[in-house]
């Protein structure tokens, strides 16, 4: 038995879409479990590059059964226009099968994503404005809905009309907008579920049988932990847990299934959206990063916030969910530069720190205390084998073993699969 989960270990946008594509190929069933359409996962594949907001990477794998988990929440029209756009470009979507208990994100929770953001005015999070925050919120508050509900239209209507009575006074009162209209918003997700209603299933009962009969299982993790409700930078956070505990939560498993939790880190630091981030360059050499790593959201092509390797987060991250190895991710995007920095420590007033503080002023306050390796510059997009690398890379790498304290599975120098060290398989 084989239950692998792949957690973005920074703030996201480590470079997960390539790993788990790459691990997919090995899996029979590919699950996400928390997040929703405010991931942007890239795959580059034989296909050509594809960029899945909800859709898990497996489906590009014909022996493999893609799963969207309790733990997501889910907009029906962005689901249904990635599956048409996969279905246009030859991928078929047959196989793609959603938790009857993940949350819907509806047109009141984009709407207020916006409006809340806007109301923070200066302390704005940052969001994707994709609802994710509000369809959360609606979850915990116990009075969102489901995607099962949308197979009892009765039942459906019922939590919709309960739902936007509720909204539509908060909408009109608070922001002074218009109401929304209960029938338009009733029609258009009786369309979406015409078309969903065979994709929409009890997960858990498949996933329980395939790990019965020892199949390979793959939990696909998104955003990173640093956007942790509880562990990362909060408030300036996503709403699900992105940690590897909520990968059994967020898929309908228990603990002890787990065989092998996988961190994926870049080899550098990077954050979209506000909130601190002790390493961030705003000089030349975080542009450089980040115009050769091409470092732009994407979901937001918002430019990414590049900085040096943060190894006190790192180790943090670690500790709150016990990798059994990690993934260092884009190593070819520093093959040019002369000097690398790690951060080791932070200096906090007059004191240096080795943990990651909880609080927001705390963490503003944090500089950087660096240990300086030398660079490399030389082209590493080219080697397979760990001992192909040249001396300085191998030995940044080694140090960012030692630093997380966990050893390094899987070297990525490059978007393609292809360009990958592979030094212990997880499967
Ligand atoms: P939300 O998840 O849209 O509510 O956004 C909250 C914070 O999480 C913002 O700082 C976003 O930029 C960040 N965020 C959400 N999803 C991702 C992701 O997939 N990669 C990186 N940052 C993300």
């Amino acid at each position: 038995m084989a239950v692998v989960a792949v957690i973005g270990a920074q703030w996201g946008d480590e470079g997960k879409g390539k790993i788990v594509d790459m691990l997919a190929e090995k899996a029979k069933y590919v699950v996400r479990f928390s997040g929703g359409d405010n991931a942007g996962h890239t795959v580059v594949n034989p296909l050509g590059e594809f960029k899945l907001r909800l859709t898990p990477s497996g489906i590009f794998y014909p022996g493999t059964i893609s799963v969207i988990g309790n733990g997501v929440v889910v907009n029906p029209r962005v689901l249904l226009e990635e599956m048409d756009h996969l279905n246009g470009r030859g991928v078929d979507t047959s196989r793609l099968y959603i938790s009857d208990r993940a949350h819907l994100i509806m047109p009141y929770h984009i709407l207020f994503d916006g409006l809340e953001e806007e109301a923070r005015g200066g302390r704005a999070i940052g969001t994707t404005h994709k609802g994710i925050g509000p369809a959360y919120t609606d979850k915990v508050s116990r009075t969102g809905i489901r995607v099962g509900d949308l197979l009892d239209r009765e039942l459906f209507r019922e939590k919709l009309t309960a739902a936007l009575d509720y909204k539509n006074r908060i909408l009109t009162r608070v922001y002074d907008k218009d109401p929304l209209s209960l029938d338009d918003i009733y029609n258009e997700y009786c369309g979406y579920a015409d078309r969903l209603v065979k994709h929409i299933s009890d997960t858990t009962i498949m996933l329980a049988e395939a790990i019965q009969r020892h199949e390979p299982v793959l939990l696909e993790g998104a955003q990173g932990v640093l956007l942790d409700p509880d562990f990362g930078t909060y408030p300036y956070t996503t709403s699900s847990s992105p940690l590897a505990a909520n990968a059994c939560l967020g898929a309908g498993l228990g603990p002890g299934q787990l065989t092998h939790v996988l961190g994926i880190f870049k080899s550098f630091q990077t954050r979209v959206g506000t909130g601190p981030m002790p390493t961030e360059l705003k000089d030349a050499t975080g542009e450089a990063i980040r115009q050769r790593g091409q470092e732009f959201g994407t979901v937001t092509g918002r430019p990414r916030r590049c900085g040096w390797f943060d190894a006190v987060a790192a180790r943090f991250s670690h500790r709150v969910n016990s990798y059994t190895s990690v993934a260092i991710t884009r190593l070819d995007v520093l093959d040019a530069l002369p000097r690398l920095k790690i951060c080791v420590g932070y200096k906090l007033d007059k004191r240096t720190i080795d943990y990651f503080p909880a609080g927001i002023p705390a963490l503003e306050k944090c500089r950087p205390v660096y240990e300086e390796l030398p660079g490399w510059q030389q082209n590493t997009d080219g080697a397979r084998r760990f001992e192909e690398l040249p001396g300085p890379a191998q030995r940044y790498v080694a140090r960012l073993e030692e630093l997380i304290g966990c050893p390094a599975s899987l070297i990525s120098v490059g978007r393609s699969r292809e360009q990958t060290i592979v030094r212990k398989s997880v499967f």
